[in-house]
């Protein structure tokens, strides 16, 4: 697919005056379940995203066309309209949430389509609300600025498609830039972006392409977790708002009274607060290796602690590891979708080619392999 098609599509369906607008799916280095408990993220904004061909159209109502799920639907802006189509429901949420914050939304044509892959961890859906919600606020005039219309995608997510993510993603999806990383303070929403380009290094993805059911009420149940453990720790230490400002000791005060299940949760989201503050203190000195060995910290503490990986991720972890690859983990919610990689140039080939026969093996298919091209966040074209 590329852009002359969405065009064409456009032109065929609803005729001339539209305008183009994309917004990327993303990385993380480190930092995994830490945004909804107030900590660190460390994302990227990717070269693979949504896009769309928009107009307004006065009819008051919404007609999008989904070329990749080869689907049309037409919904109302009123909270009885919602549609019945998962994809179209991100769009409607948009539309919805932008309302409710006092904007008036009109009708609209859309054509889109994306080329981040679904369910890899690569946050398909916030590219979707993200691009929906900048183009609406750029067509409309609304100058609603980016930190809300990422709580815009991330309420969305919440009211209407029924996962109480974080902020990273729809962060990441507005505010990437290329060649940049970005360490995102959650609690404060203050950030700072941090030029990556590791020398000698590749950084690369690799995909199980499997997604495992259920994943969203295993990640509404691990959020409930971090707050139950965050709610005994604040009776005790009300200076403690997020789960990431406890310590470990915090932590064992309340051991007793939260179940096991919860202290591994909090154990895991406490540990990955300094992991992620070491990456940055490594990423300044060039100290790739110390980088590599907490990515490698994080995958454990989600596999074994958080429970989020799967057999086939710690499968790939497990490989990168005989492959010699500096860092690996699993990236983004979990319960399949990708491993991060950062691998010395020269070991990549290697690296690749044993994954993919050891893994075709094990499991039947090769993983998928995206290198990552840190790009710009929401635009348009
Ligand atoms: C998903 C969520 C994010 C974040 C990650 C885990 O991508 O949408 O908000 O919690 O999982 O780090």
């Amino acid at each position: 697919m590329d852009l002359q098609t969405l065009k064409d599509k456009f032109t065929a369906k609803f005729g001339q005056g539209y305008s183009v607008y994309t917004s990327p799916g993303r990385i993380n280095l480190i930092g995994e379940h830490t945004d909804y408990n107030g900590g660190f993220v460390f994302p990227g904004a990717i070269d693979k995203g949504i896009y769309a061909a928009i107009k307004i159209n006065d009819l008051n109502k919404v007609r999008a066309h989904s070329i990749d799920y080869d689907g049309y639907c037409e919904f109302g802006l009123n909270e009885e309209d919602k549609p019945n189509e998962a994809w179209a429901r991100y769009i409607f949420g948009v539309c919805r949430e932008i309302q409710k914050r006092g904007y008036q939304v009109k009708g609209f044509d859309t054509v889109f389509f994306g080329n981040v892959p679904l369910g890899a961890g690569m946050s398909s859906s916030a590219a979707l609300e993200s691009t929906f919600a900048f183009a609406l606020n750029d067509l409309l005039g609304l100058k609603i600025d980016k930190f809300e219309l990422a709580r815009i995608g991330q309420s969305t997510e919440h009211n209407y498609c029924g996962v109480k993510c974080g902020i990273m993603d729809q962060f990441a999806s507005l505010f990437g830039k290329k060649g940049h990383l970005m360490r995102l303070n959650c609690a404060t929403m203050e950030f700072e972006y941090f030029p990556f380009n590791p020398q000698g290094y590749k950084v690369v993805l690799l995909d199980t392409v499997v997604k495992h059911e259920l994943a969203s009420s295993a990640y509404n149940r691990r959020r409930e977790s971090c707050e139950n453990a965050c709610a005994h720790i604040a009776a005790k230490h009300p200076e403690v708002k997020y789960l990431s400002d406890a310590t470990m000791a915090m932590l064992n005060e309340v051991d007793v009274e939260i179940p096991a299940e919860d202290y591994m949760r909090a154990e895991y989201v406490i540990g990955e607060k300094q992991r992620v503050l070491d990456v940055c203190e490594a990423l300044e000195r060039g100290d790739y290796e110390t980088v590599g060995d907490r990515m490698y910290g994080t995958h454990y503490g989600m596999s074994k602690l958080y429970e989020v990986s799967c057999e086939e991720l710690d499968f790939l972890n497990d490989i990168a590891k005989q492959c010699g690859v500096t860092g690996s983990r699993v990236m983004g919610g979990g319960f399949g979708g990708c491993t991060i990689n950062l691998v010395k140039e020269e070991l990549y080939d290697s690296f690749i080619k044993t994954a993919k026969e050891k893994f075709n093996e094990r499991f039947g298919h090769e993983p998928k392999v995206y290198d990552v091209v840190i790009s710009d966040g929401a635009r348009k074209l």
